[in-house]
């Protein structure tokens, strides 16, 4: 009896501590790596577990020092961000050379963390925007060993050199130590990305023309090269003879990407998180020719180099400042590959530019980032005052509000590619306000199709059928819709009416809502405030202010 009470007790202590155990691991277990997934040509940015949405914005770039740092998180607030770019600077990293200062590092992740932030962090390093200016004071003042390109007239350019073989090693040396002290310091995941540079490449010289940079440029192209290019190996040919008239461009760019290639490699092998490089992109439609734009970094016509030389860096992503609004949509069409996720790091962040922040959701992106965001510049209006927080930040906040309390569920959508997007491209001149429409011949600037069902979409605001006072300023109308299930859609937009009609098989048949519910997604789950019935879906589904609708159309 004894023997069998005291088996019992063992047992019971066995059990208690493994239970203990468990729960120790469970407490103690840091969460998984951020990574990316790709399936079926989609990709999703993975933190803790699940897809997320990058709700970005980029600070300033003087703004990443402890006594700015309040001036960010104010704007970060206003924005309703969830993730926030910032920049670290090789200067202030690495003082003395082999001597690195975490401290402005660390302070940024605890700052984050009370502000329940994601970081992607900025390496300004060797390149920032095609020049040197965050190398180190030691490095600047050794110019000889750690060379500008020499341009083809023989002068020095403000761009250092990728043949620069000393940058290239402390550059190697500083960012693995920067990578190292992310995996000790942040088995939170507070840094979900890296940018491996900034805006990499060179304004003002195609290449480097120095006799040293000469002396490569005039040795055969390395068989990786034609390899990456699908042209088959033949020795001994020159760039010239191979490339032509892209063959200063394409030397640049093999270097470029090569010498950020093995930084990426040397900090993947210590803390493989995503990494990516954005670049100063060419109008994709109208590129004109180097040096009318940035050579070095990842264009639209260099990828199959850039993925070659750098198999690394898991994203080429476009910071994006064009105005026009077909080669904006082109950026997004040419960045968003199954090879490549779309990422925007950087763009504008107000005014009708922020219906772009739609685009790119209808491209698959895992993120958008508007660059500037912060407190410690004032802007100014026209009228020479200080603009409010709402001109500076209501845009970019619009969209920000609107998808925050879904974002993973944006996120999952878009990864099973459930979601399309729709945005008003320009001003219609017709759109007289008060000018009835036709309810038989609604006016329809676009048409989403989901097999039984087609979205007919008319941009601008509405009453009933007639476009209501004022009319826009801006052409700045935007929708999501997402097939939730088969029939049922989410809706997710501003200044535009939406009106369902059976389509495919079902062209032509009566048809109404089953159910047409407004609210918000809470913890995951749909929660709707209302439902939405009688002048509020009768003549058409109306966005006048931004609003997330859930929707079910059935045939009669
Ligand atoms: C693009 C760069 O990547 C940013 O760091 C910043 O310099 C902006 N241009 C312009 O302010």
């Amino acid at each position: 009896m004894k023997n069998k009470n005291s088996m019992q007790h063992r047992i019971l202590i066995g059990l208690v501590a493994a239970g203990v155990a468990l729960w120790i691991h469970a407490q103690s277990a840091d969460p998984p790596l951020p990574h990316l997934e790709q399936n079926n040509g989609r990709h999703a940015l993975i933190v803790d577990g699940e897809p997320y949405l990058i709700l970005g914005a980029q600070c300033n770039n003087s703004s990443a020092w402890p006594a700015m740092l309040p001036k960010v998180w104010t704007a970060m607030e206003a924005l309703h961000v969830n993730t926030l770019e910032i920049p670290v600077y090789w200067e202030q990293f690495e003082p003395e050379p082999g001597q690195y200062d975490y401290h402005v590092i660390d302070t940024i992740i605890m700052q984050a963390r009370e502000h329940d932030l994601r970081l992607i962090l900025l390496w300004f390093a060797t390149w920032k925007n095609g020049s040197n200016h965050y190398m180190p004071q030691w490095m600047k003042l050794q110019p000889g060993k750690y060379p500008n390109i020499t341009g083809k007239n023989g002068r020095q350019v403000d761009s250092p050199s990728p043949h620069a073989r000393a940058a290239l090693e402390a550059d190697i040396r500083a960012f693995s130590a920067f990578m190292h002290h992310l995996r000790e310091a942040d088995t939170r995941r507070t840094v979900i990305m890296v940018q491996v540079q900034n805006e990499p490449g060179s304004w003002g010289s195609v290449r480097d023309y120095s006799p040293e940079a000469q002396k490569i440029f005039d040795s055969p192209v390395p068989s990786e090269v034609l390899s990456a290019k699908n042209i088959s190996p033949e020795s001994n040919r020159s760039w010239p003879d191979v490339f032509g008239r892209d063959a200063d461009e394409f030397f640049q760019v093999w270097h470029v990407a090569s010498y950020i290639g093995r930084i990426a490699a040397a900090g993947k092998a210590i803390y493989p998180i995503p990494l990516y490089v954005n670049g100063s992109i060419r109008d994709p439609l109208n590129p004109g020719w180097p040096p009318a734009y940035e050579v070095g970094g990842p264009n639209d016509n260099v990828f199959d180099l850039w993925k070659a030389a750098a198999p690394d860096v898991d994203i080429l992503a476009p910071d994006i400042y064009i105005a026009d609004t077909e080669a904006y949509l082109k950026v997004l069409e040419l960045y968003s590959r199954s090879d490549n996720p779309l990422f925007v790091p950087e763009t504008i962040g107000f005014g009708a530019f922020t219906r772009f922040f739609f685009a790119a959701l209808g491209h698959g992106a895992i993120g958008y980032a508007p660059f500037g965001m912060d407190d410690t510049r004032i802007r100014t209006g026209s009228d020479g005052h200080p603009l409010s927080s709402e001109a500076k930040y209501g845009a970019t906040a619009r969209n920000y509000r609107l998808f925050e309390p879904m974002a993973r569920q944006i996120a999952r959508l878009n990864f099973e590619g459930r979601i399309q997007t729709a945005i008003q491209l320009a001003l219609d001149p017709d759109a007289e306000p008060g000018n009835p429409v036709d309810q038989e011949n609604y006016v329809t600037d676009r048409s989403l199709h989901f097999g039984e069902w087609d979205a007919d979409i008319a941009f601008g605001t509405f009453y009933r059928m007639a476009r209501t006072q004022p009319p826009p300023e801006t052409p700045d109308g935007c929708i999501l819709i997402a097939e939730l299930d088969k029939g049922q859609y989410l809706l997710a937009g501003y200044h535009c009416r939406v009106m369902f009609r059976p389509a495919g098989p079902n062209e032509g048949r009566p048809w109404e809502y089953l159910i047409v519910e407004e609210g918000q997604y809470d913890d995951g789950s749909f929660r709707a405030d209302r439902i939405l019935n009688g002048d509020q879906t009768d003549w058409g589904l109306n966005f006048p202010e931004p609003a997330v609708l859930r929707v079910t159309p059935y045939l009669r």
